[in-house]
């Protein structure tokens, strides 16, 4: 079950992911933005994938969705849930449906409503487990807004308790947004840890819902009528954008940030004694120049390498300048790694510094 994957951040944290099945060529997007159909378009001619499905988690209010995007300009079929109101959608789906992909690849949905009527949570399996792609109704540390006309806080409680609680612990988390520079989480650490999960009960979990303060920009409005509209024909770029949740709080980052020397020194020790070093840059930075004795695992693989990760005495990342090396860290040591660094200034201080690099 070859699959490839990305995860595609925009500003702001919001999230779009790419799957594809290595034998079929076949891919699907999930929540695709207007406004970076070309790097999708790109992705996918890199990797040799056609775009044959295209799902909405829910109807958005914070982005303008690009599904019709894809479609128009990839052939693609655009899957929502059957509740929405999205004039969309060729597949509407029910809860528990499975969409083939290609090859291997299907998605599961289930309805999870709450954040919207409408919202869904798609279920992709993989020979590394199972992942939950949770919109905005579960996200690390949080979860969606229930203010927007027609959520309802209650029915985000069974989403969370019901739904998504009879999950696997194993099954990976991957929100429609991060507000914390995480790439990702499971259910069991969610269950652990989420402050919203915690809330036991349903009264309290309606009251902390409703207390909570969102700004709510009158751009809102416009994106929801252009994500119900089938063919809508522009769309403005920038403007104040509504944020989906309240910031999580992030924990204190334990990474050992490590300069070029350090980094070198470790590299030269500890390698031999089940350490891993993992170049997080994608596939096409790699090919260009790399560090030796480092492993190419772009940040949105990682998941997948899970096994591998939890077996080394230590992990390693690095990147060009210490930045997505930072968040690959910090995301597998809020999940339980302890020994885990990070090249802090990245290849370009490696060179900087005299180090040699293979090419
Ligand atoms: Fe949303």
């Amino acid at each position: 079950m070859g699959f490839i994957f990305k995860q595609v951040r925009a500003e702001g944290g919001c999230l779009s992911f790419i799957i594809g099945d290595q034998v079929s060529h076949r891919a699907c997007i999930i929540d695709p933005r207007a406004d970076q159909q070309d790097i999708y378009e790109e992705f996918l001619a890199a990797r040799k994938l056609t775009a044959t499905l295209v799902f909405d988690t829910h109807t958005h209010a914070d982005h303008y969705s690009g599904s019709h995007l894809v479609a128009q300009n990839l052939g693609a079929r655009i899957a929502m849930s059957a509740s929405t109101k999205s004039a969309r959608p060729d597949l509407k789906l029910v809860d528990g449906q499975i969409i083939e992909v290609g090859g291997g690849l299907a998605v599961r949905a289930l309805a999870t409503s709450g954040h919207t009527p409408d919202s869904m949570t798609f279920l992709v399996q993989g020979d590394w487990g199972q992942t939950a792609f949770t919109g905005d109704t579960l996200f690390i540390g949080g979860s969606g807004r229930t203010d927007f006309p027609g959520a309802d806080p209650s029915a985000q409680f069974d989403s969370i308790h019901g739904k998504l609680g009879a999950l696997p612990d194993s099954s990976w988390v991957l929100p429609g947004h991060d507000y914390s520079d995480l790439l990702f989480s499971t259910i069991g650490h969610e269950k652990r840890t989420n402050p919203h999960w915690l809330i036991s009960s349903r009264d309290e979990f309606v009251r902390v819902k409703n207390a909570e303060a969102l700004d709510s920009p009158g751009v809102l409005t416009q994106v929801v009528s252009f994500n119900l509209d089938a063919k809508p024909r522009s769309f403005p770029r920038g403007g104040a954008m509504t944020m989906c949740a309240t910031v999580a709080v992030k924990p204190q980052s334990k990474v050992e940030r490590l300069d070029a020397a350090n980094f070198r020194q470790l590299l030269a020790e500890q390698r031999a004694k089940g350490a891993i070093f993992i170049d997080v840059r994608e596939p096409e930075e790699f090919a260009r120049f790399r560090i030796a004795d480092t492993v190419n695992i772009p940040t949105s693989e990682l998941l997948m390498h899970w096994k591998e990760l939890k077996s080394a005495s230590a992990v390693y990342f690095l990147c060009d300048r210490g930045s997505r090396s930072l968040v690959a860290a910090e995301s597998v040591q809020r999940l339980g790694l302890d020994k885990v660094g990070d090249l802090a200034a990245g290849t370009s201080g490696w060179v900087a510094t005299g180090n040699a690099v293979v090419k």
